[in-house]
């Protein structure tokens, strides 16, 4: 039943776990908070300085350009997954350009050649096919292959395991020939998830045991991503220490490509409250935002994201259901309580939403795009970018 919300209760509008220079903002937005990045790209840059390891982000995972001014004060470059982000880390970014795909084509490797540094294969078949054209054009670029080392240690979803039985990810070591390693400089191992150090240490003890007479005759190993080094109780000191010893052990060049921990919880979606109402004995809220065009990795993980000042269900006097705006019956993004009841216009928060969310986002329904922005160390909000009709339907005729 539709509860009658009065215009008294609209007007003194909540912003609920209320950051500073936030307040006033149009919603929904996706906000940089600068201040985290930093502390998290200080981290990186200990990581690089005690190891000697290169570290490239890995643009799938955020690929806000207006802050990489600040990261690649830090970082050594890009590592794309595809042309338009290598075009984005060319263009934007500079530094190494690293390229990997679970499959090239020609046109896009053409397109790669002049703007690239590095380029991984994922398999003998495209490396054979391809080799002799890079060669010719870029003599001087260096060639990766993907190993997939087959230890499974992503243990939250199936889908991020790139271990997982019937895996389309990487070369398996009997695979792995003389003639293959006489053609490439740098074996990559991308195999983490969002992984605690202690899977970095098993990842690095297997390749150890498991890959050592490859490793000694490669100069160049790429660890891939997944190390969550800047998530809350990481230990740092063990993670350097098995990339020290790793790296003096094969005595190679060492590089990382985080995504998701150069930009944990460095991030907002700012959200507005637009309609209450009670279904089935529960406390609906649906917002300006949705979990599907928004935040897909919510339903795709699928996880629930933190809220500023939200508790689980129960938790707090008053419990909701916070829906999203699509027609999609499952577009929800979970059930949050709160000190006060809620009130259409009020602001919420949620957090750690720099990483997978604006490279994943969609225009689902026609539903608008959140505004991009940075929330500058000083606290002054500065929106960088709006979007509008022309972002929709570009894409569809
Ligand atoms: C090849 C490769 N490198 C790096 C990454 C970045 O991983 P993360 O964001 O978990 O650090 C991914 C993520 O899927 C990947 O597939």
């Amino acid at each position: 039943m539709r509860r009658k919300m009065d215009f008294k209760e609209q007007a003194a509008n909540k912003i609920i776990g209320e950051i500073k220079g936030l307040k006033s903002i149009q919603t929904p937005a996706y906000v940089c908070d600068l201040a985290a990045l930093r502390r998290n790209l200080s981290i990186a840059q200990e990581i690089k300085a005690r190891t000697g390891a290169k570290i490239m982000l890995a643009t799938k995972a955020f690929s806000q350009f207006s802050v990489f001014p600040y990261m690649k004060e830090v970082l050594d470059g890009t590592t794309a997954s595809g042309l338009y982000e290598a075009r984005l880390g060319h263009e934007h970014f500079g530094g190494e350009v690293h390229a990997y795909s679970p499959a090239f084509d020609e046109r896009e490797i053409e397109a790669l050649l002049p703007i690239i540094t590095h380029l991984y294969f994922n398999s003998v078949s495209q490396m054979y096919r391809f080799l002799p054209r890079v060669k010719t054009a870029r003599p001087g670029i260096k060639i990766g292959l993907r190993v997939n080392p087959q230890i499974s240690l992503v243990k939250n979803s199936a889908l991020y395991d790139p271990s997982a039985p019937n895996s389309r990810f990487g070369v398996k070591k009997a695979d792995l020939t003389d003639e293959i390693m006489a053609q490439i400089d740098i074996l990559h191992f991308h195999n983490l998830c969002e992984n605690p150090v202690e899977d970095s240490e098993a990842l690095i003890g297997h390749l150890t045991q498991n890959f050592g007479p490859y490793l000694e005759r490669i100069a160049h190993v790429n660890l891939g991503g997944g190390h969550y080094f800047t998530a809350p109780g990481y230990d740092l000191e063990r993670f350097v220490t098995a990339l020290k010893c790793f790296k003096e052990r094969f005595a190679c060049e060492l590089t990382l490509e985080p995504g998701g921990a150069l930009v944990y919880d460095a991030g907002y979606l700012v959200t507005r409250v637009l309609d209450i109402f009670e279904a089935d004995n529960e406390n609906m809220a649906v917002l300006d935002t949705s979990a599907s065009a928004h935040m897909p990795d919510v339903l795709e993980v699928p996880y629930r994201p933190s809220l500023r000042g939200g508790g689980i269900a129960g938790e707090k006097p008053h419990t909701y259901r916070l829906g999203g705006r699509t027609c999609m019956t499952g577009d929800v993004i979970g059930v949050y309580s709160f000190d006060e009841p809620l009130a259409i216009g009020d602001m919420l928060i949620f957090t750690d939403m720099a990483q997978y969310t604006m490279v994943k986002n969609t225009n689902f329904n026609g539903v608008p795009l959140p505004d991009i922005g940075i929330l500058h160390e000083s606290g002054r909000y500065e929106m960088v970018r709006k979007f509008g009709y022309e972002d929709f339907a570009g894409r569809l005729s």
